[in-house]
């Protein structure tokens, strides 16, 4: 197979678009050079020769040779106007954009349909981890069940370095913001509204099944406290944001929580900025990928291999999509465990199945319970912030 030269238009050159750049040019090794970077303000100092950018995107994207746009900003709707432009105009695009792909995948899938233009967005998930690409090709025959893991970078990061180091929530936050691993909006990372995009994807590639972010449960990581730490410590249970979906039959569960997890699960060995992800499926059984999750190079190295697959004409063949029962749905009828801590008062009990464990004193309180997660994510006391849930693995 002839490999194809790309002439690439870049949108972006913050902490991901500066990883490729690097890559791309300490690789060496892909036929793809730069011809144009769009980013949105002019004047901040560049590392690389200022010929290069622009703020004009019909630069790029009117630009005959250019024949792949690369996505790397910021700012979903803006980059959905910019990769859907590029795909009218017949360009191949690599994007990392979880929040636009999660939220706009049907429109994106006529795009790529209607103009025939591959579309790829490896980084959009665990960054370095080649999960999608394995979930379209490589798990295409094994009977997945679930696919679950640690999804979000910055957020493992906070939780390792204040479990493990010791340091504040204000404090780590900052240098995860200032190390490139959070979202501009870090609330999308410390809410759980980030992995949930992820989740999303993969439900897409793992079970064809294409749902909106709103409709997955989301719980994040703000409110934990150091009665929480205390808690996990004296139990030696680890604290780690997971996203999990589950597939019964027609139906498929998923949310996003924080969970105690055993000191022996293999999650609980994966720290800082490196993501998790779990496949579970009749065949091959437990699998368990582990890389980083954020991060200038190794979020750079999946853009980078996205544009490599483009030399040889690679696209998503989206099998599972097109093969997929069309009673299969997203349900939120599973029973979770689930750590309540509160500092009142808890006055609705009634919500759980169960209630195995209580204890008050004057420094907080708990209990821990089993609950529908509809009635969950329909309860109004979780919208109460002096009331923190930590899910039990
Ligand atoms: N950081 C990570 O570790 C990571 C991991 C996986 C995926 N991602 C995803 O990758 C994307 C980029 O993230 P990032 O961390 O690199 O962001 P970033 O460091 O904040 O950089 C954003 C870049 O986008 C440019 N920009 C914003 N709006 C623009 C517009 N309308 N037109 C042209 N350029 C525009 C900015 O221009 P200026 O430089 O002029 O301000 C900047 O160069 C996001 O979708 C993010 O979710 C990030």
């Amino acid at each position: 197979m002839t490999k194809k030269r790309l002439k690439l238009g870049i949108f972006g050159f913050g902490c991901v678009g500066t990883g490729l750049y690097k890559v791309l040019e300490e690789a060496g090794s892909v036929e793809a050079n730069i011809k144009k970077i769009c980013i949105k303000h002019a004047d901040k100092p560049r590392p690389i020769n200022k010929k290069y950018f622009t703020t004009d995107k019909e630069e790029l994207l009117l630009d005959p040779e250019i024949n792949v746009i690369v996505e790397l900003i910021d700012d979903a709707k803006a980059a959905f106007e910019i990769v859907s432009k590029a795909m009218k105009n017949g360009k191949a695009v690599v994007s990392a954009n979880k929040k636009m792909i999660a939220e706009r995948l049907p429109e994106l899938l006529k795009l790529e349909q209607t103009y025939k233009v591959p579309f790829l967005y490896e980084a959009s998930v665990c960054a370095s981890i080649p999960i999608i690409r394995n979930l379209e090709e490589y798990y295409d025959n094994d009977l997945l069940t679930s696919v679950s893991g640690i999804f979000n970078g910055s957020t493992n990061f906070i939780l390792t370095k204040m479990i493990n180091d010791h340091v504040s929530y204000p404090v780590v936050l900052k240098e995860a913001q200032e190390k490139g691993f959070a979202e501009s909006d870090p609330t999308l990372d410390v809410e759980g509204i980030d992995p949930k995009y992820k989740l999303c994807i993969i439900l897409f590639h793992a079970f064809g099944l294409i749902t909106q972010p709103k409709d997955i449960f989301n719980f994040g990581i703000s409110r934990i406290s150091d009665f929480d730490l205390n808690f996990a410590q004296q139990r030696n249970y680890a604290i780690k944001l997971i996203a999990k979906c589950n597939k019964n039959g027609n139906e498929i569960t998923g949310f996003c929580a924080p969970t105690f997890i055993e000191k022996e699960d293999p999650l609980a060995h994966v720290k800082y900025e490196y993501n998790g992800v779990v496949l579970e499926s009749a065949f091959s059984e437990n699998q368990l990928m582990i890389g980083k999750g954020a991060g200038d190079k190794p979020t750079g190295s999946a853009v980078l291999s996205d544009i490599s697959a483009l030399t040889y004409d690679y696209k998503y063949e989206n099998k599972k999509y097109k093969h997929v029962d069309k009673n299969l749905k997203l349900v939120n009828n599973g029973t979770y465990k689930v750590y309540v801590r509160y500092n009142d008062t808890f006055s609705n009990f009634e919500d759980f199945s169960s209630i195995e464990e209580k204890f008050t004193s004057p420094y907080g309180n708990y209990f821990i319970g089993s609950i529908n997660l509809e009635t969950l994510s329909q309860s109004q006391w979780i919208k109460n912030k002096n009331i923190n849930i930590i899910f039990i693995s």
